[in-house]
């Protein structure tokens, strides 16, 4: 991943991949701000841009509409095999980029240029690409290596606060879990929310490490990698519960502070001020008061239903036994997660 203020995108690219036929895919938030610098940027290093596809802003861009949508252009603009597509947006223009460039023609060269703070810490690494079905968000997906990542400081003067502390949820979240400088580094989570540059890229650059390292120890998350599911088990239930009208930084921010709550049960280990502090600097919400618990529960249960066959009314948790010392696939009893959104929607 390279990444800086003001990067020569040009040369960065040059760098990676010899000039040939482009595609750059974006979406309507980003496009108008940052696509004509960037197709100028690579026309100036010798590539052809053949089209720009912009999608509607939003998750519902992520789905098999636009997907079907964006390969239709490609194969109308003439994009051949040999050619590579520029992902030029947020998390939901990487994930579906992904999926076009390792699909379109079995599968075209990726170059990802993340452009919101989520995008740049979290999904652009690793490797996971997809689409949402009707029934439910991720279901379709692969994995896939882009060629290169990288990533414009610049891009995020453009962002909107909201989005910047969606981003810092899963910064906050990985320092926890790594613990040592990187979590330490989280006192400057003020500073990147200010939009502070040399703040930012020291958060976005330990974010990376870390996410990179777990992935690297288990590729197709069979182990380790689920401990990046920290606050998503109760997040991804609020978020459904809300029907989607609480963004997913918003919602992991709120699940954290529950899974501290049954770690302070279970373990007995008082993280929970730590948390709220640390997401009340981040600009994030330590609470969801205007949630139904059983809503919530019952979204965490069919959330498991698809992804697993174990039929009991168990979840597994990540929790922290201590900063940096993250504990995976424990299990929960409803009960007891029920206490802890108790804890926070209240
Ligand atoms: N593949 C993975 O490993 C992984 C990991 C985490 C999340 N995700 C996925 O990422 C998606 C969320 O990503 P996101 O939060 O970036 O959402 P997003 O892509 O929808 O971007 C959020 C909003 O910010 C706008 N935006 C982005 N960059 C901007 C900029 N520089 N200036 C102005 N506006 C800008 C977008 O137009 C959009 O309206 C979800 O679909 C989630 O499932 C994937
Ligand atoms: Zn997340």
């Amino acid at each position: 991943m390279v990444i800086g203020a003001g990067l020569d995108l040009g040369a960065v690219v040059s760098g990676e991949l010899e000039g040939g036929l482009a595609a750059i895919l974006t979406d309507s938030g980003v496009g108008p701000l940052h696509a004509p610098r960037v197709a100028a940027a690579l026309e100036d290093a010798g590539w052809r841009v053949a089209d720009v596809v912009e999608v509607p802003a939003g998750e519902r861009s992520k789905g098999l509409a636009a997907y079907a949508e964006v390969v239709g252009r490609l194969a109308r603009a003439g994009v051949t095999r040999d050619a590579t597509l520029f992902a030029l947006g947020g998390g939901v223009v990487g994930d579906l980029g992904g999926f076009v460039a390792a699909t379109f023609m079995r599968g075209i060269n990726l170059v990802a240029l993340p452009t919101s703070l989520l995008a740049m810490v979290d999904s652009s690494v690793g490797g996971k690409v997809g689409l949402n079905l009707p029934e439910g968000k991720n279901l379709v997906g692969n994995f896939l290596r882009p060629r290169l990542v990288a990533a414009d400081l610049d891009w995020l003067e453009t962002l909107p606060e909201r989005e910047r502390s969606n981003g810092l949820a899963e910064v906050v979240k990985m320092g926890l879990l790594s613990g040592g400088p990187y979590f330490e580094d989280l006192e400057k989570i003020e500073a990147a929310r200010d939009r502070d540059t040399e703040a930012l890229l020291t958060l976005i650059l330990d974010s990376v490490r870390f996410k990179a390292r777990v992935v690297a120890e288990d590729e197709l998350e069979r182990g380790c990698r689920a401990i990046l599911n920290y606050g998503h088990t109760i997040g991804h239930g609020l978020e459904a519960a809300a029907g989607y009208a609480l963004p997913h930084g918003e919602a992991v921010a709120v699940g954290m502070v529950a899974a501290s709550h049954i770690a302070r049960e279970r373990l007995g280990e008082d993280l929970v001020a730590l948390h709220e502090d640390l997401l009340f600097s981040a600009g994030l919400p330590t609470k969801a008061p205007a949630i139904e618990p059983e809503k919530v529960l019952a979204a965490m249960a069919r959330d498991k239903k698809r992804r697993t066959a174990d039929g009991s009314n168990e979840h597994r948790f990540v929790l922290l036994e201590d900063v940096g010392e993250p504990v995976w696939g424990v299990p929960v009893g409803e009960e007891e997660a029920r206490r802890a959104i108790g804890a926070i929607v209240g």
